[in-house]
């Protein structure tokens, strides 16, 4: 058996949804694919395979992920791995899926949003705690609810680069949330965010790419706040500008990587290979987890 699980992308909401406000995400067309081999010896597995597979009860195996997007990416690698071992270890609804994998993320990373692992199951354009779509379920921990709702839209192009290091999921939402957690200040950055994933959703839905660039550079600016942009995302991000209706980090940032829409697509590409950077020229997608026999 072997799963297909997606990478996703938060176009706009990180960090905010942590705290209960809005973010739309999606799945992108880059899939990983998981097997689960039967293997004799003691392996040793990250915390989150690990309990992941303790979960199914399954031991003496060995995961494979075949990936070309490198982990730490913001692109919810953990969380597509996590969901990749449940749906190969049994069958699922979706709902089951997410809530079980976000049960999982949790325990290991002990914070974050259940937003990475309702989206990779979901499939789609996926709004947190906003008011258009359809609804799909809701998730809680801690005194923080997450609803969740489908937004049936067309899917739209997309330029996603590794910045070329690692950004830390945990490091990142703690030291925002000492930042949140000291006053004012941080809550109202969360609160503009919030704002503009509703009005970016509306635009993504009508599919003005131009208004949607526009709130994805307002959304960069106030996470640059936080301090979770690095030199080379800014660069990154300043040529997404020039050659795309907008450009972002997506995920957790310290590192990781950034969305572009792209506008004039070549002119972009051929900038970033000059970069030398890591790129993919892809779109979100309407599929989200799946498996197949092989
Ligand atoms: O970096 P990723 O792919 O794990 O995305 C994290 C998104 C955050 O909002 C920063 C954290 C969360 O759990 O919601």
């Amino acid at each position: 058996m072997v799963v297909y699980s997606p990478h996703k992308i938060i176009l706009f909401g990180e960090h905010a949804v942590v705290y209960g406000y809005p973010a739309l995400s999606a799945t992108v067309d880059l899939f990983a694919k998981i097997y689960l081999i039967p293997s004799r010896s003691g392996l040793q597995h990250t915390p989150f395979v690990q309990k992941a597979l303790g979960y199914l009860g399954l031991s003496n195996t060995y995961v494979k992920v075949e990936t070309t997007v490198p982990s730490g990416s913001g692109l919810g690698t953990s969380s597509m791995i996590i969901s990749g071992i449940l749906l190969n270890g049994r069958d699922y609804s979706k709902e089951n899926l997410a809530r079980d994998s976000f049960n999982i993320e949790y325990e290991t990373q002990g914070l974050g949003s259940p937003i990475d692992t309702t989206t990779i199951a979901a499939g789609g354009f996926v709004l947190t705690n906003g008011n258009e779509g359809m609804p799909l379920w809701s998730i809680e921990k801690n005194g923080t609810k997450w609803n969740f709702s489908s937004i049936p839209t067309k899917n739209i192009d997309l330029v996603i680069v590794y910045s070329g290091s690692k950004g830390s999921t945990k490091e990142q939402v703690a030291k925002i949330r000492k930042f949140y957690e000291r006053g004012k200040y941080a809550k109202d950055i969360m609160e503009r965010i919030g704002n503009i994933t509703e009005e970016g959703v509306k635009w993504v839905m009508k599919g003005d790419l131009v208004k949607v660039g526009e709130l994805m550079d307002e959304n960069h600016s106030e996470l640059k706040i936080f301090g979770i942009s690095t030199d080379q995302i800014e660069k990154i991000v300043s040529i997404g500008r020039e050659y795309g209706y907008g450009a972002k980090l997506t995920g957790a940032g310290g590192g990781g990587a950034v969305v572009i829409i792209p506008r004039e697509k070549e002119k972009l590409v051929q900038r970033l290979k000059e970069m030398n950077v890591l790129y993919f020229d892809t779109s979100t997608t309407g599929a989200g987890i799946f498996k197949r026999s092989e």
